[in-house]
């Protein structure tokens, strides 16, 4: 008799324990109701990422970015689509507003359930910036944001946060070195801080996204920067099918929030749904890029007929 109730009482409280952290599980991965910040929220892929966010019930999405035009602009626009009060333009330099911007937002919205950070550079004139911006800017706000929401510390309940990479940081080739440096390193920081490790210990999931080129400035702005006849040959050799929309990545986001495990990143690119990225760095041939053929006389030549079979490359960008 006894050993039937012990064992009773083992079956009913794992039982318990199981269904609990299914359930957990999918309140998780569910938006309605939740607070999402994003850094660079004011335009391009993260105004897509808050957008979308706000589209499948969000309860408030909090727009972060330096320049109060397009900030007021983005708040009018998503407040229009989704309701007043919905969502919040903060003026924020990442660099700087850590501390005073997210006690703010704490004091205000009590807790932050999704963080992305997407605030991002590509100058390359300018790589200081870069690493400051695209990469100490989103490990320390991933930093802040993890240990209010970490369960482990008694004070959160869990969360996500959700890193924007790039395709960049898959591949070395010649070009926006610095660029490619910071993104690197926010994929492997992103990966390692959702460990399933870590994750198991603080109920924060931890994902990236590498989008592939998207039709923001950003990417006018690095392309223009190198040899028109070598930003083809790469651009070929990646074979991306078209510049996508920004909306793209927000929609993508999304799938990834309700779907992606902690730790692991996803490619969205040509327009199409996030795709698990290869766990591999892919050095682009040196034969790929180094065309005998190609004469001085026959770039410029080439300079005139820019958009040939290179789909990528509008004559608003060349050069
Ligand atoms: C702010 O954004 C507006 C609208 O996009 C733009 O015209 C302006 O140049 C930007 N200001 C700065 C300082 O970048
Ligand atoms: C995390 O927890 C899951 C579910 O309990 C378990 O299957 C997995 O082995 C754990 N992983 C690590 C790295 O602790």
């Amino acid at each position: 008799m006894f050993v039937i109730t012990y064992f009773n009482i083992l079956f009913v409280a794992l039982f318990f324990v199981n269904v609990t952290s299914t359930a957990n599980v999918k309140n998780e991965r569910k938006i309605t109701g939740k607070v999402v910040v994003v850094t660079g929220g004011t335009k391009g892929v993260g105004y897509a990422i808050a957008d979308n966010f706000l589209k499948n019930g969000a309860k408030a999405g909090i727009l972060l970015g330096t320049n109060v035009t397009e900030g007021e602009r983005a708040e009018r626009k998503l407040n229009s689509k989704y309701g007043k009060n919905k969502a919040e333009y903060i003026e924020c330099d990442i660099t700087t507003d850590l501390d005073t911007v997210s006690k703010r937002i704490l004091k205000k919205y009590r807790y932050v359930d999704i963080l992305v950070n997407s605030e991002t550079i590509a100058d390359e004139y300018k790589p200081r910036s870069i690493i400051l911006i695209n990469t100490v800017g989103t490990i320390e706000w991933s930093t802040r944001f993890f240990n209010s929401m970490r369960k482990d510390n008694g004070r959160g309940k869990g969360g996500a946060i959700i890193n924007v990479a790039s395709v960049a940081a898959h591949n070395i080739d010649p070009t926006y070195v610095t660029y490619r440096a910071s993104k690197f390193a926010v994929l492997a920081f992103s990966q390692s801080l959702g460990h399933l490790y870590n994750y198991n210990i603080s109920g924060v999931r931890v994902i990236t996204l590498c989008p592939g080129p998207t039709d923001t400035p950003l990417v006018y702005k690095v392309y223009s920067l190198y040899d028109l006849d070598l930003v083809k040959k790469i651009i070929k050799y990646y074979n991306f099918a078209k510049i996508q929309s920004p909306d793209n990545v927000g929609r993508g986001a999304v799938e990834v929030f309700r779907n992606a495990e902690s730790g692991t990143s996803w490619d969205i690119a040509d327009d199409k749904p996030p795709v698990e990225s290869a766990n591999t760095i892919n050095i682009v041939p040196f034969e790929e890029i180094d065309d005998d053929e190609n004469t001085h006389a026959q770039k410029e030549n080439n300079a005139d007929n820019s958009n040939d079979e290179c789909p990528l490359i509008s004559t608003e960008v060349a050069l």
